[in-house]
């Protein structure tokens, strides 16, 4: 194995032991989903992961949802938690890249991507996406953004290296408008949230860190756990909906 084998394959063996890869919470799931404006007969989720969202938009309308990701091991605990959760017959699953979705335009009312649209570059996301919505579709996204035109040199050094596209609510909303959208609402998701995610996190570090001294994909996410453990007072993650214009 190279070394960025050797990376990818400690960065999954951390992940695959948790449910959530993503900060967010169940009840702002919901929230969110009670702000579209109409109920949805068609749900696409990119970037499901292990669907820790699916099983929640199942229980919320009668939508069928079609849950993509390019994890198969991920699916497959979708699945098994669709069924333990009594949504199987609701959710359809796909191993599919985001950036090459293979869907006819206007297939879906909602595209729903909690935690994932950056990793193919947010503002390409809002443009490639939008086609495959029907007309007065809604697009919900949560991403990683600036709460402060002036991030002190210790965080902004952090996050250019680790996500160089971010920015601020502002911009996104701008590049979303210019994409054709409309905000319908946004909303920065609680403390809470990055504790349901940041804390199991931390907890599987501790477990592997005995075992795993030497890998530089622990070393790097104890470093980004540091960050969180100071507080969110200059960055968090929006959660941003978006209708698509005629
Ligand atoms: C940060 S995780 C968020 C997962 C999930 N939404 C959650 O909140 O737990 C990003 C997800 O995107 C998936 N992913 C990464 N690259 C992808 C791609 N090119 N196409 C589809 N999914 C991808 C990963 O496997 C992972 O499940």
């Amino acid at each position: 194995m190279n070394t960025h084998e050797q990376y990818m394959a400690d960065f999954n063996t951390i992940f695959d032991g948790l449910d959530r890869w993503g900060p967010g919470t169940e009840a702002e799931t919901i929230k969110a989903f009670k702000l579209l404006p109409s109920i949805p007969q068609t749900v696409l989720e990119i970037g499901c992961g292990k669907g820790i969202t699916t099983t929640v938009l199942a229980k919320q309308s009668d939508a069928v949802i079609t849950a993509i990701d390019n994890h198969e091991d991920a699916l497959s605990k979708l699945r098994e938690r669709a069924t333990e959760t009594g949504v199987a017959d609701k959710v359809i699953t796909q191993c599919a890249s985001m950036t090459d979705l293979p869907f006819d335009d206007a297939s879906f009312d909602v595209i729903w991507a909690e935690g994932s649209a950056y990793i193919m570059g947010v503002n390409k996301a809002f443009k490639q996406w939008r086609p495959l919505l029907k007309d007065k579709g809604v697009l919900v996204l949560s991403d990683l953004v600036w709460h402060t035109e002036t991030p002190s040199a210790e965080r902004l050094a952090f996050w250019q290296k680790e996500y160089p596209d971010m920015t601020t609510v502002e911009v996104r909303i701008k590049q979303a408008q210019e994409a054709g959208y409309h905000v319908i609402d946004n909303f920065t998701l609680s403390d809470k949230a990055w504790q349901a995610y940041f804390l199991p996190l931390q907890q599987r570090i501790n477990d592997l860190k005995e075992t795993m001294a030497e890998s530089q994909a622990l070393k790097d996410i104890q470093t980004e756990l540091d960050i969180y453990h100071q507080g969110f007072e200059q960055f968090g993650y929006q959660v941003f909906i978006l209708g698509r214009f005629e």
